[in-house]
């Protein structure tokens, strides 16, 4: 991947000495992705940005400047979105097993809730009597469930939401307003969405007041950007889609989406740089002055996180010379403190400049305290 000139101007005049690991984001890019979900031809929609991909405040500034709202699935998002500027009314909590508590911060605040279980349902009404609120709904029995890295959304495997089951014994459907779905994540195939969906409008018919229904995330990132997700096509199809329901229930149903990877993934880097080499018989290891709690896809997913290595030396990309498999590796103690062990990059020297690319989403916002790493800088173009 080669580093455009702003982005490399960029890094240069954050990489003094001694500098530490800091993010980078491109606002443009992400602001493109926004217009995108704004762009959809359906008129009824709101578009909610989801928070976990990203919660730092500058990203959140630049969503809302799009015209997004938010989706949050903790109390802690829902006062960053709230510092934020998004009204209760722009805000969207899904979460689980909300004990008292949580459930009566959230429903104070006036944000559009779904629910997870029948249990979380009786405690609804239990508190708010006849208030009208969303469910979250699993409709796993009937597509075959896309395999997601990280872990199953739907179907039997998932410990998520209303199965059909569940649905059938919930004692008033007359209060439930809302139908939420996620699928998975990093999806590219529109026909499994589609399909998805289809399955709960099935469902959706069963409900007399319903207003919304929200399909959640999942819009596929390509890592190293080689592929896009097809969004004229999946505009067609979802467009047609409400249309076509909001005809059968006789109103105007809105379209709710929590696009959460696609928003920012491609607009961010990860910067560090080479502090160690050892040249071992058959590996070449390659030290950074970062850890991956800083950066924690690959230690959250080390078989599928996949990030584009670009190598800088003396502020110019460095695309040339042997190239040899190397793996990059964290400067901590932990065994498993590795950046990637796949890259194909050329020899490297102490202080070359390392720049993770697809580094915008689950990033970030997955910075741990453990091992003892400071979290790093966040800085937008
Ligand atoms: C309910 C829900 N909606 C939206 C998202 C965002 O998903 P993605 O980043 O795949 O678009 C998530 C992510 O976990 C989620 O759990």
């Amino acid at each position: 991947m080669i580093l455009k000139t702003n982005i490399l101007k960029a890094i240069n005049s954050k990489t003094g000495d001694g500098f530490e690991p800091f993010y980078l984001y491109e606002s443009r890019k992400i602001k493109e992705k926004c217009s995108i979900f704004q762009n959809i031809t359906y008129p009824n929609k709101s578009i909610h940005f989801a928070s976990m991909a990203n919660i730092n405040p500058q990203f959140l500034e630049i969503v809302k400047g799009e015209g997004l709202n938010i989706f949050v699935n903790s109390p802690l998002h829902l006062d960053a979105a709230l510092k934020a500027g998004f009204s209760g009314s722009e805000i969207i909590f899904t979460s689980s097993a909300l004990s008292v508590k949580a459930m009566k911060n959230i429903e104070s605040v006036g944000v559009l809730v779904n629910l997870d279980s029948l249990n979380q349902l009786a405690l609804w009404t239990q508190l708010f009597s006849r208030k009208a609120v969303g469910i979250r709904c699993n409709i796993g029995d009937y597509v075959k469930p896309y395999a997601s890295h990280a872990g199953a959304f739907i179907g039997k495997e998932s410990r998520l939401g209303f199965t059909h089951d569940e649905i059938s014994r919930i004692p008033d459907k007359s209060i439930i307003k809302g139908l939420h779905l996620y699928v998975g994540t990093d999806v590219f195939n529109i026909r499994y969405f589609i399909d998805c969906y289809k399955e709960l409008i099935k469902i959706a018919v069963e409900f007399p007041n319903l207003e919304y229904l929200n399909f959640g995330g999942g819009f596929g990132v390509a890592e190293n950007g080689d592929r896009q997700f097809d969004f004229e096509e999946y505009n067609k199809q979802v467009t047609k889609l409400m249309y076509e329901f909001s005809e059968k229930k006789g109103k105007s149903i809105k379209l709710i989406l929590e696009p959460g990877r696609i928003i920012g993934g491609n607009a961010g880097y990860f910067v560090c740089c080479v502090s160690d080499i050892k040249n071992r018989p058959d590996k070449k290891l390659v030290g950074v002055n970062a850890s991956t709690v800083q950066f924690s896809r690959p230690l959250l997913y080390p078989d599928t996180a996949n990030h584009p290595v670009m190598i800088i030396r003396n502020g110019v990309q460095v695309t040339t010379g042997a190239m040899q498999l190397t793996t990059v590796y964290g400067c901590s103690t932990y065994s498993r403190d590795i950046f990637t062990d796949k890259a194909v990059l050329p020899e490297l020297q102490i202080g070359d400049i390392v720049v993770l690319g697809n580094a915008g989403s689950y990033s970030a916002s997955s910075y741990m305290q453990f091992l003892g790493f400071q979290k790093p800088e966040e800085y937008y173009l």
